[in-house]
């Protein structure tokens, strides 16, 4: 064994046994932004990432009124690093995609009131293979990326070395982040092994849940949680089995991964629409992989619905959980405390074949049966008036889904 891998032995023991959360402010919502991986490409297979690229949708951020909603974050994904080190041993930009080097680009983003995320990879090599990644050098990458201006760094999982827990590696590279003394928000990007909802607050403020999120509304997998991609139902069944109230907290926020909205052609509207109100019902960070630049008017509605932001934003900072599922017509209802009392609904019908009704009573919410509740409809942005008993929202179409805020007038014990 080495002296550096002994060293890194020794340092991890005694972070984890003084491990403090990781909070130098950043995060204090869930994070929003705008990341280069599946806009208008197919996830990395053929990767458009440019300088160009991300000044283009930096400044749609802005023009679209989306940074004004709380997009703040525009951020490269496994495609703007070099191929090599530099003679110093430094992470350098691909000089083709980036001619001006990343402490411009970060000038730029600023200069427009947002904040420049990178990517980088716990292991030898990032997920593609091809780019290095920071394992033996996270001081010199932190300081690296602090010296550039970067204030969101997303590190990966593969080509990890063996012999140390994921908690070691993480909270590692976290200490030097944080002893750059600047403010960078950490994400990590570890797929949720190791009960990572357990740990991952201490070393960063948001933290992969499952695997890659393909732009899919369903593709099964073995395992939940695990295998080669999920779709947006299948991460709403795995997520419904972790209880994310009982975890989800300011400053350490669930990751289900990026939003595909509308990507073309198999992310419907309304796969779309139930995708972002599921992440906001989670308070999960809103990184939407799509093209922000001249939106069409439906992705307009789904990504700056601030009705349904603002239960992202909610200051209790929770998450919803499942009330129940009625697996014989894969119908189900969601619930979340909001902080002045009401509570925000998510009817589901993951049928992927019959329109079905979806019911929500107020008995099964803790009022009582006569309760009188104000509800408002967080899509039609419509008031739904004062309900007795219950809701039903009738003949949702496969996918669909309606995101209620409900207010419990009177009777409500
Ligand atoms: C992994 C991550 C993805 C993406 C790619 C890049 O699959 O989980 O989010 O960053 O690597 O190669």
């Amino acid at each position: 064994m080495s002296r550096a891998t002994v060293a890194f032995i020794v340092f991890s023991a005694v972070l984890l046994l003084t491990a403090t959360a990781y909070n130098n402010g950043l995060g204090a919502n869930p994070p929003m932004g705008w990341n280069t991986w599946c806009t208008d490409d197919v996830c990395g297979l053929i990767d458009k990432c440019t300088e160009d690229l991300v000044k283009q949708q930096a400044q749609a951020l802005v023009d679209s009124g989306m940074k004004a909603l709380g997009y703040e974050y525009v951020n490269m994904d496994d495609c703007w690093g070099d191929k090599q080190r530099d003679a110093n041993g430094n992470l350098q930009p691909d000089p083709t995609r980036f001619p001006n080097g990343m402490k411009a680009l970060a000038d730029f983003v600023h200069s427009l009131g947002l904040k420049l995320g990178v990517y980088t990879c716990i292991g030898t090599f990032t997920c593609r293979n091809q780019i290095p990644g920071s394992w033996g050098h996270f001081e010199q990458d932190a300081n690296t990326f602090a010296a550039w201006g970067i204030d969101m760094v997303k590190c990966d999982n593969c080509n990890r070395p063996s012999g140390f827990t994921e908690e070691e590696l993480y909270m590692n590279f976290s200490h030097y982040l944080n002893q750059t003394g600047r403010p960078i928000l950490f994400s990590l990007c570890e797929w949720g092994d190791d009960n990572v909802q357990d740990w991952g607050v201490n070393a960063g403020q948001q933290y992969r849940i499952q695997m890659d999120h393909l732009p899919l509304w369903e593709l099964p997998t073995h395992a939940a949680g695990m295998g080669f991609g999920q779709g947006t139902y299948d991460i709403i069944q795995y997520i419904a089995t972790l209880k994310p109230s009982t975890f989800v907290k300011q400053y350490g926020w669930m990751d289900p991964d990026f939003l595909m909205t509308m990507f073309w052609p198999t992310m419907s509207f309304i796969y779309s629409r139930t995708e972002f109100s599921f992440w906001a019902l989670w308070s999960s960070p809103l990184m939407v992989a799509t093209n922000v630049y001249n939106m069409t008017a439906e992705k307009r509605s789904i990504l700056m619905n601030e009705e349904v932001i603002a239960i992202n934003k909610d200051t209790l900072y929770t998450a919803g959980d499942r009330l129940w599922k009625d697996n014989a017509t894969a119908t189900e209802v969601w619930t979340r405390p909001l902080a002045n009392g009401d509570v925000a609904v998510i009817l589901l019908n993951g049928d992927p074949f019959a329109n079905n009704n979806v019911t929500v009573t107020w008995a099964s919410l803790g009022w009582g049966a006569a309760a009188v509740v104000r509800a408002r409809d967080l899509w039609s942005h419509t008031d739904l008036g004062n309900l007795t008993a219950s809701f039903t929202a009738v003949a949702l179409v496969p996918a669909d889904m309606r995101m209620l805020r409900l207010k419990c007038l009177e009777n409500c014990s």
